[in-house]
C-alpha cells in the first residue's frame, strides 16, 4: 500500500471513530478532552465541532496549528508530552485522543513505554480513549470500532 493510501486510511479511520464517539458513546461528567499531538490542528478543529461545549486541552512540542485551529493559550501545552502531560493525570478527562504515531516502529515503541499509562491516568472512569497506536493497559478496555475502520488501523477504549 502506498504511503498516500495509508495516510488516507489513517485519517478516515480517525474521523470515523471520532464521529462514532460523538454520536453513539456517552462521555462521563463535564471533563475535558485531551488532544495529544495538536499538529496542524485539523483533528482539534473537528473535535471542537463535535464537542462545542467541552474544554479541549492540546499538547505538542511546538505550535504548528493553522490559525483557525489554535487553542486558547491556557489550553495549549507546549513541550515534550511525556514531560508536560503527566500534570494532567488525575484531572478526570472525559476523552483522550492521541495521534502521535510516527510510522517508525522503534520510535513508536518508546512512545508506548509511557502513552498507555498517561491516557489511562488522565481519564475519568468511563472515559474514552482513541489512539493511532494501541494502548495496552489493564484499565483500558478495547471497544469495537466502526465497520469502516480496518483492523488495527485506529484504536478505541473505555476506561474501566
Ligand atoms: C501526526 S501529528 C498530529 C496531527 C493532528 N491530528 C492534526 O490534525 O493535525 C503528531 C503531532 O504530535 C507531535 N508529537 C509527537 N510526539 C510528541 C511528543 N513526544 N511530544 C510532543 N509532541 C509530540 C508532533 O510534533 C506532531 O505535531
Amino acid at each position: 500500500m502506498s504511503r498516500l493510501d495509508s495516510f488516507i486510511r489513517r485519517l478516515t479511520a480517525q474521523r470515523d471513530i471520532l464521529n462514532h464517539v460523538a454520536a453513539d458513546l456517552d462521555l462521563p461528567g463535564e471533563g475535558a478532552l485531551m488532544e495529544i499531538g495538536l499538529g496542524n490542528g485539523r483533528t482539534f478543529n473537528h473535535l471542537r465541532e463535535l464537542f462545542p461545549n467541552r474544554r479541549i486541552v492540546a499538547f505538542d512540542r511546538a505550535m504548528g496549528a493553522h490559525a483557525s485551529s489554535v487553542p486558547v493559550q491556557e489550553d495549549l501545552v507546549i513541550g515534550e508530552i511525556s514531560q508536560t502531560a503527566p500534570a494532567f493525570i488525575g484531572k478526570e478527562a472525559a476523552f483522550v485522543h492521541a495521534d502521535i504515531g510516527t510510522g517508525y516502529p522503534e520510535k513508536d515503541a518508546v512512545t508506548l513505554t509511557w502513552l498507555p499509562d498517561l491516557a489511562a491516568g488522565m481519564l475519568a472512569k468511563g472515559g474514552i480513549a482513541v489512539s493511532g497506536l494501541p494502548l495496552d493497559h489493564p484499565m483500558l478496555k478495547p471497544l469495537p470500532v466502526p465497520a469502516s475502520v480496518p483492523t488495527d488501523r485506529y484504536f478505541l477504549y473505555r476506561k474501566i
